[in-house]
């Protein structure tokens, strides 16, 4: 392929909620100022990009990412080097990529491991639970199983927008704990002591809804909810709280915002908007490898709507 232009680009809408597929881009190869222009225009659209036929190295990936917003390391990473060590499958020498693998330490798939293994990742917006998230993640698959794993997207624009009135009213001005101690597959983190109670949960204080600061819309920014003791509405009683919640999440899940990848194709990468849109990924058989690299982009604190 020659090199990219913003005259290739190709943007085919999914026809659900949210995401667009785009080709005409090979991110092997250098990506113009018009060309970034008219991606991040899309990104703006449609919240969710796919890209087909990536064969790219960790460093492309990492360039590929800067189109969208500066690159950094994954709020997870500062846990095993407290540790004095990495995650297991890390890459050394490109911190900004993160490895989500269902490997053991000795390269074999396993159900379980330190990380997010081969099940269920629940509904979450990346890194919530530091004080200046992701604005967007850029996942490329490496290797993925025969079948499961699909890697779903919802519109969290759409979820605020259909609440009814006084729900919304409701909402402005609260401001929810993002739990840091387990990750999205329910695994305390490294070197973190199991929160017992309320109080105990660690992480900083994020808006419920937020204001998109490209397009200027207001989502609703759930983040993060694991078992109990975890995210909880600040200054309310336990009981408000879970209720809203409760309700919150059960709206926010609904399958009418979701649109669906899968299955991925080795080469495949996602984009995706933290800022409104959460993603769940669904289980796979722990008998086949699932190797994907993750980039993390454009740290910004959630601006209350
Ligand atoms: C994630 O970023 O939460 C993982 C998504 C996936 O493994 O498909």
């Amino acid at each position: 392929m020659m090199g990219n232009s913003a005259e290739r680009l190709e943007v085919i809408p999914t026809g659900g909620p949210l995401g667009a597929e785009v080709r005409g881009i090979d991110f092997s190869q250098p990506v113009d100022s018009d060309t970034a222009t008219a991606l991040n225009r899309a990104w703006a659209e449609y919240q969710v990009l796919l890209f087909r036929d990536q064969d790219i190295s960790p460093q492309d990936h990492v360039t590929a990412s800067a189109v969208f917003g500066v690159p950094s390391a994954g709020a997870n990473r500062a846990y095993y080097e407290r540790q004095g060590r990495l995650p297991v499958d890390a890459i050394p020498d490109v911190p900004e990529i993160t490895v989500i693998s269902n490997l053991d330490h000795d390269g074999n798939p396993v159900m379980e491991n330190e990380g997010l293994g081969s099940g269920e990742v629940v509904w979450h917006s990346d890194n919530s639970y530091v004080e200046t998230p992701p604005a967007g993640s850029f996942l490329r698959a490496l290797e993925v199983p025969p079948e499961g794993g699909n890697t779903s997207f919802n519109n969290q624009y759409l979820a605020y927008e259909s609440l009814p009135g006084d729900v919304k009213a409701r909402l402005q001005g609260l401001y929810t704990k993002q739990d840091s101690s387990r990750n999205s597959a329910g695994v305390l983190r490294q070197g973190v002591k199991k929160p017992e109670t309320l109080e105990d949960v660690p992480g900083p204080d994020h808006p419920l809804v937020r204001v998109h600061p490209v397009t200027g819309r207001k989502a609703l920014y759930l983040g993060r909810r694991r078992v109990f003791p975890s995210q909880y509405v600040i200054g309310w009683s336990r009981e408000e709280s879970e209720a809203l919640l409760d309700f919150l999440w059960d709206h926010a899940t609904q399958d009418r915002f979701k649109w669906t990848h899968g299955p991925w194709r080795p080469g495949d990468m996602v984009l995706w908007d933290n800022r409104c849109v959460m993603h769940h990924r669904d289980a796979h058989a722990g008998t086949h490898r699932r190797i994907m690299h993750r980039t993390q982009l454009g740290k910004e604190v959630p601006v209350a709507a």
